[in-house]
């Protein structure tokens, strides 16, 4: 693997290993091994030319844990405002001595307009592009899943039949579309629910189940429900039916939680919007894994470096 920009062509083999790799990361810090030299002297610059709290500072978190040298660039103050292109920034970044470039953008493809270019010579990996991609949100999500189901035993292991239903705003959600791609890769059977309007025309060739009613989703017993933002920003006022509706109708709140089979967990990749698609009932549920997603995104996103960066090393000697 060269780059990580999508879960549409990461293959079983590649998913699984990434996966598996974020279990010995994680092992390595439970035992209070905070700091492993397996990037030392590399350096890794954080590209993100939109606003990001979770993938950002777990990006950075995981590449010093890793031992890399870290650069952060964020498009606000930089000279993107004063007009510079993709390209003029990602060859100063290569003068630089970027060995992995991990962008944010808001365009779909810029990732892999970076990655295929020859502006840089360094690993992409996508954090997020436009309504297209978010494969370390998918790959996190994966191993929350994964956690929950299988504990301690989990490694080599995939989601046959682990059913997860995925609410609200697919249509501008790049998180719902890592997600329908990479559990279908893993055996996973996936379910959409949302307004029409917020439910893409493309739809009909993901691997998905569709339903509009979400009490009927509940009804269905899902393993798990991954509760979706709701992208004010990305909205047209055309397709929103009002806020209070939204939740009356898509929402997660008390009575549809208690509706939930007992073992189903709570998912939401964050930000929230508290008390539109999710009320705090649910998001501060023992069932919600909201925190867990964080904490487990900072192993997958030190799997996902390591990998790409450090190559077919042995992870686990890395790891003592
Ligand atoms: N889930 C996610 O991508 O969150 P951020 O926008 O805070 O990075």
């Amino acid at each position: 693997m060269r780059h990580l920009l999508d879960t549409k062509t990461l293959s079983r083999e590649d998913a699984l290993r990434i996966l598996d790799v974020a279990e010995d990361m994680a092992d390595a810090q439970q035992r209070e091994v905070k700091k492993l030299p397996a990037l030392r002297g590399k350096t890794v610059v954080n590209l993100f030319f939109e606003d990001s709290t979770r993938t950002r500072i777990s990006f950075e978190a995981a590449a010093k844990r890793l031992s890399a040298d870290v650069i952060n660039f964020s498009a606000k103050g930089s000279s993107v405002s004063k007009g510079e292109s993709l390209q003029d920034t990602a060859q100063t970044l290569q003068a630089m001595g970027a060995d992995a470039v991990v962008i944010r953008h808001g365009a779909s493809g810029a990732p892999r307009t970076l990655a295929t270019s020859g502006w840089i010579t360094g690993s992409v990996l996508n954090a997020g592009d436009g309504t297209h991609e978010h494969p370390t949100q998918a790959l996190l999500d994966a191993y929350s899943m994964r956690k929950r189901r299988y504990g301690a035993d989990s490694r080599g292991r995939d989601l046959e039949g682990f059913r997860v239903t995925v609410v609200g705003d697919i249509l501008h959600s790049r998180v719902a579309r890592s997600n329908v791609w990479l559990l279908n890769t893993l055996g996973a059977e996936v379910t959409l629910v949302g307004p029409p309007t917020l439910i893409p025309q493309d739809v009909t060739a993901w691997p998905a189940r569709i339903l509009f009613d979400l009490d009927e989703a509940i009804a269905d017993g899902p393993d798990a429900l991954m509760m979706l933002r709701i992208q004010l920003e990305r909205m047209n006022a055309a397709y929103f039916p009002n806020e209070r509706e939204y939740t009356r109708t898509w929402g997660l709140d008390a009575d549809r939680l208690a509706a939930l089979p007992a073992d189903s967990i709570v998912m939401h990749p964050g930000p929230m919007n508290r008390g539109l698609e999710i009320s705090a009932d649910a998001a501060d549920s023992p069932r919600s894994t909201v925190l867990e997603q964080v904490a487990n995104g900072v192993s997958v996103r030190m799997a996902a470096l390591y990998l790409l960066l450090a190559g077919e090393r042995n992870e686990k000697e890395d790891a003592r």
